[in-house]
């Protein structure tokens, strides 16, 4: 387990072990890291986008969603204190974790999103 403590404000995506993460924040200013993995077939979920209406991140390849709740039910423990993210990620504490700055497209904030067509559901 390696547990990663930064700044929001500066860093948004985490690349540890074999693994990615992105941080998405919701409009109450809650936030839920998730693997950058889609369940799917795996493309990178921080390009999907946000259904507004369904309140559901899409992912781009083939729109399989991913609801509100199943982002905070299987997203990585995160604690958010004092304008610091301290997140547990599942890979060998001694994994070399770089933090960077992406242009996370699936952000709530980042709508509208037209997904019409949309389907599939993860983790419902
Ligand atoms: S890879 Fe995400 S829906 Fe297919």
């Amino acid at each position: 387990m390696l547990v990663l403590t930064f700044d929001p404000e500066k860093f948004n995506f985490v690349a540890a072990g074999d693994d990615s993460y992105f941080l998405l924040r919701f409009p109450d200013g809650s936030r839920v890291m998730f693997q950058d993995r889609c369940a799917h077939r795996g493309s990178p979920l921080h390009l999907g986008c946000w259904n507004a209406g369904e309140n559901a991140l899409v992912c781009s390849s083939h729109q399989t969603k991913y609801p509100e709740r199943v982002l905070r039910r299987q997203g990585v423990p995160l604690i958010y204190r004092a304008g610091r993210v301290t997140v547990l990620l599942d890979v060998a504490s001694h994994a070399e974790a770089r933090l960077a700055r992406k242009n996370i497209l699936a952000q709530p904030d980042n709508s509208p999103t037209d997904t019409s067509g949309a389907q599939g559901t993860a983790g419902a």
